[in-house]
């Protein structure tokens, strides 16, 4: 598993660096958008039940945009953290730190993966709240589908952004550290 992980990076090292690069940017930059100019325009809309609409609806989008290129994050992730040598630069066979530096470059990477994985979970309890905020809309009301848009407007995305823009300088990083 470890060799087909190392020839693809290898035979592919541009493009999968850079489909890594790109999922980022829409995951990110889509939460940012949304935050930062679709909500702020949305709430300028007459009723409280057409804001609640409307932000449902985008949030809809937003969310089927962005979860293939959450699963693409992961897999050119783990593509680059093999390829690129992290562990084999770090440790020896039998786990002894051999390089210093590069056992922080490997630690990193650990913390990539953690912010990757929280990330993800909290992107889920999204979807699962948009949906039973779409349920709550369907049936006129108004008040249990504001309970559940509003925290992910207030706490979840703002969580996802700034964890985002930490593994994104995390990235960089770890590109300028070998
Ligand atoms: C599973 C967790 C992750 C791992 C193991 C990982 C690993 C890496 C590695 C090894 C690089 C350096 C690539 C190179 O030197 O060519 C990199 C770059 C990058 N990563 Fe990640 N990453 C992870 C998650 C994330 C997440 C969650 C984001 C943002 C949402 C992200 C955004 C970036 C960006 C933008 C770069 C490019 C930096 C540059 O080109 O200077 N990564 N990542």
């Amino acid at each position: 598993m470890k060799d087909v992980l190392y020839s693809l990076f290898a035979d592919y090292r541009t493009q999968i660096v850079f489909l890594h690069v790109m999922s980022a940017v829409v995951w990110v930059g889509g939460m940012i958008a949304m935050r930062f100019a679709a909500h702020h325009s949305i709430q300028m809309l007459e009723t409280a039940p057409l804001k609640l609409q409307r932000t449902a609806h985008a949030l809809k989008r937003l969310f089927a945009i962005v979860s293939p290129f959450v699963v693409i994050l992961i897999i050119t992730a783990v593509i680059m953290a093999v390829g690129l040598g992290f562990r084999a630069a770090a440790v020896d066979a039998d786990g002894k730190v051999i390089d210093e530096v590069a056992m922080h470059l490997y630690q990193l990477i650990h913390v990539k993966e953690v912010i990757w994985m929280i990330m993800s979970i909290n992107l889920g309890a999204m979807i699962l709240r948009r949906n039973k905020a779409q349920k709550f809309l369907d049936k006129n009301d108004f008040s249990g589908a504001k309970s559940q848009i509003e925290l992910i407007g207030r706490y979840m995305v703002p969580l996802n952004i700034i964890l985002g823009i930490i593994a994104i300088y995390l990235g960089v990083t770890l590109r300028n550290g070998y």
